[in-house]
């Protein structure tokens, strides 16, 4: 049975000049980047190459909407090299134009289009957190059908993910604290996958470990401690990539999806939101699986005792991102069934990941607890 696989050559620059010298970027790329990162960092080092500022394409979570337009603006361009630079949204995004065949995306998600790769994906996160840089998942917001829904297949994975400290310098801290969560998430998620393995698993751990001591030092010094730590954390979402890459992110993750697509909460966020609903659930159903090991695991990093880990990660976490209810988002009670229906019916991919069986009424007791 297949324990691990990682397609990505990973490849790690201090400053965005060696990487650009390394990569001889000019003629025949194609470049997603933000124009405040392109003139803080890539001006005069990418001589020749298409470039092109998504952020006009919209903002927030990847949605449909955003792939096509930019499809139509570079549908008649040639290019041999995709290199996106920027949050999950665009690498998201731009792992679907390395295909041949990317439009009408709809299409391309319901299995209605061939999937071929065509050209070379280079993957530059600026934040820390989605590890969409080394894995073979593209997750859009269908707005269409109202909900996320994610492509994943060996095409997606990018040839190479470039870390580069240097561009997460300018990140804000909210979204350094959302970023960081939702890798965080990643790690736990992926640990008690049931597809998780000792490969997957030491993968998880270590990017729980650097996360979790980086904020402790956060919630001692405070948000600018942050700065001395971005090349950890870079490398902690990529390990949290690798880790879910493989083994699967699951109900916390579904549950969020509804959240984040009514009410734009942003991802990471909206993970948060429904994480220790989520955990205390499964350790109630079964308290002597693999979440034995990540509770003593957690407990140990965070100086309590097991049964209390839920508790104190959310004391801990509090201080990167207060936790709010779904009332506090705005979310109607009434919705609840809304968004359990939707996990039960769109999200059987992330769902077949739990570390327990969750039926609707289960999902449905989650959000009331949450609500
Ligand atoms: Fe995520």
């Amino acid at each position: 049975m297949k324990q691990f696989y990682l397609k990505t050559k990973i490849c790690e620059f201090e400053k965005v000049k060696g990487f650009c010298e390394a990569f001889k970027i000019g003629k025949g790329d194609l470049i997603f980047v933000s124009n405040a990162t392109y003139e803080n960092y890539f001006a005069g080092e990418v001589e020749g190459a298409s470039v092109i500022n998504y952020r006009k394409y919209g903002s927030g979570e990847p949605t449909d909407l955003m792939v096509e337009g930019i499809y139509k603006d570079i549908k008649d361009l040639s290019y041999n090299r995709v290199i996106a630079i920027g949050g999950g949204t665009i690498l998201d995004i731009a792992k679907l134009f390395a295909l041949e065949n990317v439009s009408p995306v709809v299409d391309l998600y319901e299995g209605k289009l061939e999937i071929v790769k065509t050209k070379q994906l280079i993957l530059v996160p600026t934040t820390c957190g989605t590890g969409s840089e080394v894995t073979n998942i593209s997750i859009l917001e269908l707005t269409t059908k109202h909900t996320k829904m994610g492509l994943a297949v060996e095409e997606l994975y990018a040839d190479t993910a470039v870390l580069i400290p240097e561009l997460l310098e300018g990140l804000p801290f909210k979204f350094f604290a959302t970023s960081s969560i939702d890798a965080l998430i990643h790690a736990i998620e992926s640990f008690t996958s049931p597809k998780a393995n000792e490969f997957t698993k030491m993968f998880s751990l270590k990017a729980m470990k650097i996360i979790l001591e980086a904020y402790k030092i956060i919630a001692k010094e405070g948000e600018d401690a942050r700065k001395t730590l971005l090349g950890d954390l870079l490398i902690a979402s990529t390990f949290a990539g690798i880790a879910f890459g493989n083994a699967g992110c699951a109900a916390v993750h579904a549950m969020s999806y509804p959240l984040g697509a009514a009410y734009h909460v942003p991802h990471g966020e909206a993970n948060y939101a429904i994480f220790t609903g989520v955990y205390k659930t499964y350790q109630i159903l079964n308290p002597n699986g693999s979440i034995v090991g990540l509770n003593h695991y957690l407990a140990e990093i965070l100086a309590c005792q097991p049964e209390e880990v839920y508790e104190e990660i959310e004391k801990l976490l509090n201080h990167i991102i207060p936790k709010k209810s779904l009332r506090e988002y705005g979310v109607k009670e009434e919705e609840l069934e809304v968004f359990t229906e939707t996990v039960m019916t769109k999200q059987g991919r992330l769902m077949a990941n739990n570390y327990v069986p969750l039926d609707s009424n289960y999902v449905l007791t989650i959000y009331k607890g949450l609500y």
